[in-house]
């Protein structure tokens, strides 16, 4: 596995309040590394430095990035000139003003589990409910619609997640998971996976 952004020759810079690039970032950048991204419509939802959608652009997606934070939104907005690319920036909770059909949405998004609202960025950027998943719930119930039969919706999750019920709940929602890639860091198992209505859930997340 690569652990850097300039890695995938991508220039980076941290901004305070906002997410820096970590192993769930590095691990959806090689998933992205294997896809032919020329010419496809990428929603690069919860964008945070924007590493994943300028990676998208400079293979040649067209790429609209959201973010709820508005440092994100600002950070995202520097990397894009730093990286001479262009992608559509847009301060938005999930898909409240993000609009278009895309070909491939991805959200690397907050999925740790924790008790209590908050509006702190960072606890934002890591907290995805009281079960870690219910932000991604909110998120695919729009996502598959987004896509459509053809698309694809990429998440990570992690073993850290309480995804039992998490599958639980995509099975009652007609959905399929199927893990695409996985990398143990320490105690924590990642994941990225790729949910559809088309998808067979063969190998359910532990
Ligand atoms: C784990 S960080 C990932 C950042 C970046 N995509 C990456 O891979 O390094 C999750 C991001 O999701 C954003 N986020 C959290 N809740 C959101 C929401 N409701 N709508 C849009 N973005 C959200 C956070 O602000 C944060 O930037």
């Amino acid at each position: 596995m690569r652990h850097s952004c300039e890695a995938f020759g991508l220039d980076i810079q941290e901004c305070e309040w906002v997410y820096k690039p970590a192993e769930d970032t590095f691990l959806m950048l090689e998933v992205l590394d294997t896809f032919e991204l020329e010419g496809k419509r990428v929603l690069d939802m919860g964008c945070g430095t924007g590493a994943l959608g300028i990676f998208c652009s400079l293979q040649g997606a067209k790429v609209t990035q959201a973010d709820i934070n508005e440092q994100a939104i600002a950070c995202t907005q520097a990397n894009a000139a730093r990286n001479g690319v262009v992608t559509k920036i847009i301060q938005s909770d999930l898909f409240e003003n993000v609009p278009g059909p895309f070909n491939i949405i991805l959200f690397n998004g907050p999925y740790l589990p924790a008790d209590g609202d908050s509006s702190d960025p960072m606890d934002q950027a890591l907290v995805g409910g009281v079960s870690g998943t219910e932000i991604y719930e909110r998120f695919l119930e729009e996502a598959v619609s987004r896509v459509g039969m053809k698309g694809k919706v990429l998440i990570v999750t992690s073993s850290l997640a309480r995804n039992d019920e998490f599958n639980k709940w995509m099975f009652d929602h007609g959905l399929g998971s199927s893990i695409v890639k996985s990398h143990r860091v320490f105690f924590e198992d990642m994941f990225i996976i790729e949910v559809g209505k088309s998808i067979h859930s063969d190998n359910p997340i532990e």
